[in-house]
């Protein structure tokens, strides 16, 4: 579900009204609903009870400390992959004990931080950073917990830029390799060989490339439980949402409608549970997507029409650096004025941001009730991969966070100033 829906002539989150919101706030805002990020942690909870399953939120969908403090609170452990990202769930009150450590590239420093603060696991992508870990745990004196990333070569029929589980990829160690690893980690003094992980796409829409991983997969981890005792196995993230037509009925509740939207929860627990029960094991989640992507909207002004010989483009005050998943992905988003349309009136219109970049645009050629200037308008499914992907290009400040409980409006980041922008800055003397 999500709780973006038109009350009284506006758009709302929650008990919300976006209008008077985005006046006060200014825009671009991004605006998140607590209530969908909590029914979508429960949902999936529910969907694996069968199971010792350990969910731990992909950080990098959306990092802000506030959102995070909420999964910490309903008991939620976090997939990092950065340091950085190790500080915030701690300041969020996350336990370093649930944290799982991916990434292809872990520093030094990063492995000595994660060691002091007692994570559950590094998910490793290479021996060489199996040997390196080693180590540091040896300087410390401590025993580090590892898992391999194995990549299974399977087939995760998503974007090409989100598809990390094919053997021409970057990520884990190859499906074929992975055992010697195995072998030579655990003939390692500092390193304790706990479990393995795998995550094989992102924005996944049917539950097959889960089923043919875990088939594939499920047999190497017997082996590793019986040869070296591990203790979970992390079947990653990637569980896709709906990006279109999110906001095309009154009961906004899609998981339950129809077979042909996106992957349900009950899909996917339906299929996965009985194949991973068996394993015995504890089993990992690493959901980032599926908990936060349809529970946020970025909110933005229309600031000019250009009527071109061709086009027609409404400019709005957000930009490629604000939410760059449609140029870089050719992500859809779906687009709807905050208020509410009274007619059918629509156009085709290209809608673009400031930035100084043909890539900066967020729908082309996209029919579109019509909007004037002056009109808000709200980019939905951007709760994940929004904020976090921003940047300053073009000296543009960052954006407000707010996230929504019922009636109340917490600023859970505040609008960057233009000194925020410099901060850090000097000029050589
Ligand atoms: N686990 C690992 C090891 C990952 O690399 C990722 C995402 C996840 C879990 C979470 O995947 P999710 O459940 O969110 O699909 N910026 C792109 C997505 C990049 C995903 C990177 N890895 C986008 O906006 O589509």
């Amino acid at each position: 579900m999500h709780s973006f829906r038109y009350q009284g002539g506006s758009l709302h989150c929650e008990d919300t009204n976006l209008e008077s919101l985005a006046r006060e706030h200014g825009t671009p805002l991004y605006v998140y609903s607590k209530a969908t990020i909590l029914d979508h942690y429960r949902r999936l909870a529910a969907g694996m009870s069968e199971l010792d399953c350990l969910i731990c939120f992909a950080t990098k969908a959306n990092s802000n400390i506030a959102v995070l403090n909420l999964l910490a609170e309903e008991g939620a452990g976090f997939d990092i992959v950065s340091a950085g990202e190790l500080f915030r769930v701690e300041k969020a009150g996350g336990d370093p004990g649930k944290c799982t450590f991916a990434g292809v590239a872990k520093t030094r420093k990063e492995i000595e931080y994660a060691l002091d603060r007692g994570i559950f696991s590094f998910n490793a992508e290479s021996e060489a950073e199996v040997r390196h870990i080693n180590e540091i745990a040896g300087e410390k004196g401590v025993k580090a917990p590892i898992a391999f990333r194995v990549n299974p070569n399977v087939d995760a029929k998503t974007h090409a830029k989100i598809t990390t589980g094919k053997s021409g990829n970057k990520f884990g160690v190859d499906f074929d390799l992975v055992r010697d690893a195995y072998a030579r980690a655990a003939e390692l003094p500092n390193i304790e060989v706990r479990g393995l992980q795998m995550h094989i796409g992102s924005q996944l829409t049917t539950v097959n490339p889960f089923v043919e991983a875990v088939e594939k997969v499920g047999p190497l981890v017997e082996e590793l439980k019986s040869n070296y005792g591990i203790e979970f196995f992390s079947i990653g993230g990637g569980i896709g949402i709906v990006y279109e037509d999110s906001l095309d009925s009154g009961d906004l509740d899609w998981w339950s409608q129809g077979q042909n939207r996106a992957l349900t929860i009950e899909q996917y627990s339906e299929k996965l549970v009985p194949l991973l029960k068996p394993l015995g094991l504890k089993i990992i989640l690493e959901p980032g997507r599926y908990m936060v992507g349809n529970a946020g909207v970025l909110l933005t002004e229309v600031v000019y029409e250009k009527q071109g010989t061709t086009k027609t483009f409404k400019i709005i005050d957000a930009g490629m650096n604000d939410l760059i998943r449609p140029t870089l992905y050719e992500g859809h988003h779906d687009i709807v004025p905050v208020k509410e349309p009274s007619g059918t009136k629509t156009e085709i219109v290209d809608i673009v941001g400031p930035v100084c970049e043909s890539g900066d645009f967020f729908a082309q050629n996209r029919e579109l009730p019509s909007v004037d200037e002056g009109d808000l308008i709200a980019v939905l499914s951007a709760g994940a991969y929004g904020f976090v992907m921003a940047s300053n290009y073009n000296s543009r400040p960052f954006p407000a966070e707010i996230l929504i409980d019922g009636e109340t409006a917490h600023v859970i980041r505040a609008r960057q100033s233009f000194d925020d922008l410099i901060a850090g800055e000097t000029i050589p003397a």
